[in-house]
């Protein structure tokens, strides 16, 4: 029998979005099995933590049996390994996204040679957005329907003070 094909989706998903759970999805009709991992970027200073920002997934995720959501406070790479995982599977939004994340997929190819890093092109209706965004527009009490899923729409607005 072939061996299961495991990818993990990493982030900081702070908070999920629209344009996270379309590359989720469609990650977990690629792969036999699919892990959502929750990790620390060192660049972000994040508004949920990290126990949030896993609920926030499961909630939204709880449909797709294939995928399970974890964190990790280490190296991606390690991560990978410990699930045996080879693939690493991201999003890419626009020509503004490619040069961080190319560094990242090279960096990861390095420090672990098996793992594969592939990138989804976000749907065309998403490409504008990220959780920055989300945060901003709650924050001055705009309307955030489209960007998140419902079920997870008053956490953000009571998160933020709305
Ligand atoms: O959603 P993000 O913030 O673009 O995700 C970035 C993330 C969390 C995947 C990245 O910062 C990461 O892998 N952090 C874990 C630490 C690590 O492995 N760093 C080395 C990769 S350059």
């Amino acid at each position: 029998m072939a061996a299961e094909k495991i990818a993990v989706v990493p982030g900081s998903f702070d908070p999920v979005t629209n344009g996270h759970l379309d590359i989720i999805r469609r990650t977990a009709s690629l792969f036999d099995r699919v892990y959502v991992c929750v990790l620390r970027n060192g660049a972000k200073k994040p508004l949920f933590s990290i126990d949030e920002r896993m609920d926030m997934i499961r909630r939204v995720t709880g449909d797709i049996p294939n995928l399970e959501v974890e964190s990790f406070d280490g190296l991606l790479v390690d991560y990978a390994r410990d699930k045996g995982a080879d693939f690493i599977v991201k999003g890419l939004r626009a020509v503004s996204d490619f040069e961080y994340e190319f560094q990242m997929a090279l960096t990861n190819k390095s420090l672990n040679p098996r793992v594969e890093t592939f990138f989804i092109t976000t749907s065309r209706s998403y490409s504008y957005l990220s959780s920055s965004i989300v945060k901003e527009v709650a924050r001055y009490g705009g309307d955030i329907s489209e960007f998140v899923p419902k079920e997870i729409e008053k956490d953000i607005i009571e998160k933020i003070g709305g």
